[in-house]
């Protein structure tokens, strides 16, 4: 079983002025398709806080996968990208590229989230858009492949022998 780290970045959030809707979202889905959540939290829309908190789920192997929520737009405060790739070892453009391919089918706004994936150490880590609605349909599009990356990138598969 996989372990997750959620965390939404919002600075309403953060402060208690906004209940988090898309971080439970996260954790529903996660839940379903197997994974078990290890970790939760709603940081602001600060890039060195949620950099300090990637680094020791990355560098302390707390965390297999983490799902981000939030910070990806073109708000000044939307940072959630650049603290991302801040911590990069590896870049996976394919993952980012095909939630943004999926929602734009949906909607023509998906073009403006600028949300990345990249690898540090053995952990994925994958930007989701803020809104529940987009979570939910960014993330139940590309969740049945990420058990396969997370198993080569912890070495216990090797082989794509696949249908
Ligand atoms: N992706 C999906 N699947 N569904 C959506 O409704 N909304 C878009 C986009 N991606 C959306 C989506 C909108 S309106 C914006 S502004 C960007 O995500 C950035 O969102 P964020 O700043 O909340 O991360």
């Amino acid at each position: 079983m996989y372990r997750v780290a959620v965390i939404t970045l919002s600075d309403k959030g953060y402060a208690g002025e906004r209940e988090d809707k898309s971080g439970p979202t996260i954790e529903k889905i996660v839940t379903e398709h197997g994974y078990e959540v290890v970790y939760y939290k709603v940081l602001p829309d600060d890039t060195e806080m949620l950099k300090q908190e990637m680094l020791t789920l990355c560098d302390e192997d707390k965390a297999d996968l983490i799902l981000t929520t939030g910070g990806t737009g073109f708000s000044k405060r939307d940072n959630t990208p650049e603290a991302t790739l801040a911590v990069s070892e590896r870049q996976v453009p394919g993952i980012a590229e095909a939630i943004r391919a999926y929602s734009l089918s949906i909607t023509k706004r998906a073009m403006l989230s600028r949300g990345v994936s990249v690898i540090r150490k053995n952990t994925l880590i994958v930007n989701l858009p803020g809104s529940p609605k987009a979570v939910d349909e960014a993330l139940n599009y590309i969740i049945s492949e990420l058990d396969h990356g997370i198993k080569i990138l912890k070495g216990t598969a090797s082989e794509c022998a696949r249908t």
